[in-house]
């Protein structure tokens, strides 16, 4: 059972495209890899008849809030609390040989985000774990900021939060060790850099608390793994219809993995251009829908600023 300390809301980011470009089928079958607080899949599985959906998360705490949300669809919906590493398995084991479309929707929902248990965000209070998948026994934000060496610490957040003042923040961190909560890693980054940063008054821990989240979760190598098992997936009608590939991500480590693998899968041969003839034998097995990277409007960052850095990549399968 969940027990909540307040009821989570979030809107799910560039929705409306979301479905354009996944081009939902009434009796087609989806797999959203993260269906957070259930807001997409809510709209998927309203548009299914006959159709399947397979909703799954690593956080076991979302899932069955979305499982409670979506009850009303009955058995159209199904869930799996696991990583989508491990997608092909996931999927195997729930029935699903190949689906019409495939939805990562990245990053953390607002349920991890707005509790202070979970120790994602410095508004609040809270221990510095950051584990999406509380049950994966695997290192916390307490952890590495409290274990690692100074270059490691430093190589961390310049690698994965692109901080240009890694090394200050870095020793600064472990100067003030040991930090065991949100307020103390953030005020230790504070102290090492000064006050909120640019015209829009970021905090300075934002890109540090960013890097720990990445490593912590291990969001690039989910992603690098999770991407071809769901081209895999994506099924090839006779008719030639493809299935499709939506992918939204939210800052630009994850979207150059998407926009990487999509432009190499949906490019006929991958040799050097000064080869005269090709040796590669590359087939492109994707078509991009959207040439570009498709961002939210204005209205839509105006109504929910969390969408700001979104970046959606479209892709469908051709071969
Ligand atoms: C941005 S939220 C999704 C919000 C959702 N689309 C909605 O409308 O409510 C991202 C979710 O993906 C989950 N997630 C992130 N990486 C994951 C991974 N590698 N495997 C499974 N779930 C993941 C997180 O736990 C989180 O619940």
């Amino acid at each position: 059972m969940v027990v909540m300390t307040y009821t989570p809301t979030h809107t799910p980011v560039l929705l409306e495209e979301s479905l354009r470009y996944l081009a939902v089928r009434p009796d087609g079958r989806y797999i959203d890899c993260t269906t957070g607080l259930g807001g997409h899949s809510e709209a998927i599985a309203a548009r299914l008849g006959g159709g399947q959906l397979l909703c799954i998360d690593q956080d076991g705490e979302a899932l069955e809030f979305a499982r409670a949300r979506l009850a009303p669809f009955g058995r159209r919906v199904s869930f799996a609390h696991g990583n989508f590493r491990e997608l092909a398995s996931i999927a195997r084991d729930a029935g699903f040989s190949s689906a019409d479309g495939i939805l990562m929707d990245l990053g953390v929902s607002s349920l991890q985000f707005g509790d202070a248990r979970r120790g994602f965000m410095f508004g609040q209070d809270g221990p510095l774990d950051m584990r999406m998948d509380t049950r994966s026994g695997g290192l916390t934000a307490a952890e590495i900021v409290n274990e690692f060496d100074e270059t490691s610490l430093a190589n961390l957040f310049y690698e994965y939060g692109e901080e240009r003042q890694s090394r200050r923040i870095a020793a600064a961190v472990v100067r003030a060790r040991p930090l065991r909560t949100t307020w103390e890693l953030a005020k230790a980054v504070e102290q090492a850099v000064g006050g909120a940063r640019g015209r829009t008054l970021i905090h300075p821990a934002t890109k540090v608390f960013l890097a720990l989240r990445i490593r912590v979760n291990g969001e690039l190598d989910s992603l690098d793994a999770g991407l071809p098992q769901a081209h895999s997936l994506l099924g090839l009608d006779p008719d030639g219809e493809g299935g499709r590939l939506v992918v939204i991500a939210f800052h630009s480590l994850e979207d150059r993995i998407v926009k990487t693998y999509l432009k190499q899968e949906s490019t006929q041969c991958l040799c050097p251009p000064e080869l005269p003839v090709c040796r590669c034998h590359h087939v492109a097995t994707l078509r991009l829908i959207e040439r570009h990277a498709v961002k939210p409007s204005a209205s839509e960052v105006a109504g929910n600023p969390r969408a700001r850095s979104a970046v959606l990549r479209a892709a469908k399968r051709v071969a």
